[in-house]
């Protein structure tokens, strides 16, 4: 494999679980845009709250439950602090699907009317895609789509083309699309649909784990990200949304925690960011994710995103040297997050995930939760192999190795005894 610039980043040892050696081998996991591993930091932040802190929040006046208190909004100041965003408006909630479902039912009921229009990306997984289906098709809106071009790009010249049409309201986009990879350029999208008259929504479910986030710089409505894909526990996301839109929305959620008062006969709501936390918090999974943002604040997310480039610069270089290897989405490392979606010609992407699995390579195949793009792509599925920080270029040579046995299984490297193997 010809040479690529190093890196000399090497974290695996702060991840516990990859010491693990199912059938004897190293564990490759290369599946963290489904989910990231864990450093024994977050694994021991949260053991430490839940051993040394744990009560509720915003209710009692005993010390531990000040403790807690002081847990979970020190947890938000620093999640905040971590992508230039005001703790005020940077609210928690369970993962990117439910902080989308917030401003859908929060913001798109109350302002998406009959004749208007929503305009998303061919590229949207379902989180981005679904909920706007829905309030689209309960509002007698229309939902159209910006077309994905055949590097994975998209083309400003049809946003403006779209937002001339005078229609259109929210404009919702990924920031670093799950199938293709492509690093979408958010700040211009946003300022576009702003000059426009269209509040934005980003999802940076892919983009805050991997590249310097600066929620202020860019400047969108609203930002979305999620836990668990940035190192931090499941069952926490978070939505960064501008004070002004968020002062004006309606609750999503309605209960204990998000009132001013309430009395027999209706109720007044909390302040930001309370107004839309109804319900106990996910609190030991706020003081994870801080444990988390601070890991990553530690390595220099300009460390890790130049890290992750370079090992996708050497998977793209290996993978070109697959036979009958097609990856989708830009061909470029710099241009692309760190994950690459593929076929090969004459295997099943799940037959390639299982073949890799055998070797101890932790591949996703499917559609990614995003089965439109699959229908633009041609396909209807992919393997993927997506890169984590804590991932080393053995790893992606051993997925390259895997991919060339995978072939040799199935007979599809000349060799005649492959289809019984
Ligand atoms: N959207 C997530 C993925 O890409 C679930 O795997």
């Amino acid at each position: 494999m010809p040479p690529v610039a190093e890196s000399t980043l090497s974290v695996r040892a702060d991840f516990p679980i990859l010491q693990r050696r199912p059938n004897g081998r190293p564990l490759i996991y290369l599946d963290s845009a489904a989910t990231s591993q864990k450093p024994e930091a977050v694994i021991a932040a949260i053991a430490d709250h839940l051993r040394e802190h744990n009560a509720n929040v915003h209710r009692g006046v005993y010390a531990l439950a000040q403790e807690a208190d002081a847990a979970f909004e020190g947890a938000r100041t620093r999640i905040a602090a971590f992508v230039n965003a005001d703790p005020l408006t940077t609210i928690f909630t369970k993962n990117v699907t439910e902080a989308i479902n917030l401003i859908a039912y929060s913001w798109g009921r109350a302002n998406v009317h009959e004749g208007d229009a929503v305009l998303v990306t061919q590229a949207e997984h379902h989180a981005n895609l679904v909920p706007w289906q829905v309030l689209c098709r309960e509002r007698g809106a229309t939902l159209r789509y910006l077309e994905v071009d055949e590097h994975g790009g998209l083309s400003l010249d049809a946003l403006d083309r779209e937002l001339e049409r005078g229609d259109v309201r929210l404009v919702a986009f990924a920031h670093v699309s799950n199938v293709l990879g492509t690093i979408n350029p958010i700040a211009e999208i946003a300022g576009r649909a702003r000059a426009a008259g269209a509040l934005t929504v980003i999802d940076g479910a892919q983009g805050v784990p991997q590249l310097p986030v600066d929620v202020a710089a860019i400047g969108a409505d609203f930002y979305a990200w999620t836990g668990h894909k940035a190192l931090g526990p499941t069952g926490i996301g978070v939505l960064h949304g501008r004070r002004e839109v968020l002062e004006r929305m309606e609750p999503f959620l309605t209960g204990g925690d998000m009132i001013a008062s309430v009395d027999f006969d209706g109720a007044t709501w909390g302040e930001l960011p309370s107004k839309f936390e109804a319900g106990t918090q996910p609190i030991a999974e706020a003081v994870g994710l801080a444990a988390a943002v601070d890991y990553l604040a530690a390595l220099g997310m300009e460390r890790v995103r130049e890290h992750e480039q370079a090992l996708t610069a050497r998977m793209l270089e290996g993978l070109a040297a697959v036979p009958g290897l097609r990856v989708v989405g830009p061909l470029d490392a710099a241009a692309r997050g760190g994950l690459a979606s593929f076929t090969i010609e004459g295997l099943h992407p799940h037959d390639v995930a299982e073949l890799c699995d055998r070797e101890g390579v932790c591949i996703r195949a499917g559609h990614h939760c995003a089965q439109p793009l699959m229908r633009c792509l041609g396909v209807g599925a992919t393997a993927r192999a997506s890169i984590g920080v804590y991932n080393e270029q053995a790893d992606i040579d051993a997925l390259v190795h895997a991919l060339q046995s995978a072939r040799g299984v199935f007979g599809l490297d000349g060799s005649r005894n492959g289809a019984a193997a």
